[in-house]
């Protein structure tokens, strides 16, 4: 019979197709999908509360197994009139509000630590964190994390960290350039690593160095951070497992809809690269 039923798909709602950390996620969650015999499709939500809300709604019509959504702009309400209620499977990633049922993440509060902590260790006193302006859950945590390291090497937050708002996002790195210069902080810290990759081209055009005038950290480990110049110093996350995990548990959750919760978090570590030096 080479009809299938259409609940052997799995829909993987993502933010931003475009960012290399969701196509290492997708590429975990296709090699898993394939291995248990289900079929992944993939969509890119865009930042757009209607277009996620789209995509579920032809999903659920569809009839799919299950959802993973590593998109942000979903809400505890959507969830509840159309997963919920339609009794589709589902797991929520790292970006989403936390609510009961199965989900995969990492230690954002460690994160933020370690990227602080790296900093602190070289020298610096001066930050500034960029982040955009509606952060989602984990990014805040990030931000706790740096200032819970801040605090514990005694080392005000409020005075020594400034927030700088810009998309997370190449351009919104590079846009982020001015504000961060402004600052006259010696060390950024990116709060992903597609936002470092955009301010290395701002700080380019400015004739600053890094990592002699200034230090940046990123977050994430995408697998472009080898490749750019210098070399960008980071938190890992594994990106790959985090694909794999999702899908396991999906399909678990498909096969045995009754038992319970199902969470995972996996680790976070420094990669230490060129993109960080002693403050001049
Ligand atoms: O770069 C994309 C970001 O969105 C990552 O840091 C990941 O954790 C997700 O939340």
């Amino acid at each position: 019979n080479l009809i299938m039923k259409s609940s052997q798909s799995i829909g993987v709602l993502v933010p931003n197709i475009g960012n290399p950390f969701f196509s290492t996620f997708i590429k975990g969650v296709q090699t898993t999908a394939r291995e248990l015999k289900y079929i992944p499709l993939i969509f890119g939500a865009n930042h757009d509360e209607k277009i996620e809300s789209y995509y579920l709604e032809k999903m659920i019509e569809r009839a799919t197994g299950g959802m993973i959504i590593a998109s942000a702009s979903i809400t505890t309400e959507t969830i509840d009139s159309t997963l919920k209620k339609n009794e589709i499977p589902y797991l929520l990633m790292d970006q989403n509000p936390i609510v009961d049922g199965d989900r995969v993440q990492t230690n954002d509060i460690l994160g933020g630590q370690l990227a602080a902590e790296h900093l602190i260790k070289l020298g610096h006193q001066k930050f500034v964190i960029t982040m955009p302006n509606a952060p989602t859950a984990n990014l805040l945590r990030r931000v706790e994390g740096f200032k819970l390291a801040l605090t514990k090497n005694s080392i005000s937050f409020e005075h020594a960290a400034t927030i700088v708002y810009s998309p997370m996002t190449k351009a919104g790195g590079y846009q982020a350039t001015k504000a961060v210069l402004a600052s006259h902080a010696t060390a950024v810290f990116a709060i992903n690593d597609e936002m470092a990759i955009g301010l290395y081209k701002g700080m380019r055009q400015q004739n600053i160095n890094v990592p002699t005038d200034i230090s940046i950290i990123g977050y994430d480990n995408i697998d472009l951070d080898e490749y750019i110049t210098p070399t960008l110093t980071t938190i890992q996350q594994p990106i790959l497992e985090m694909g794999i995990t999702a899908t396991r548990l999906l399909v678990n959750r498909i096969k045995q809809p009754l038992i319970a919760p199902q969470v995972t978090e996996l680790p976070v570590h420094l990669v230490e690269r060129n993109s960080t030096a002693k403050p001049r």
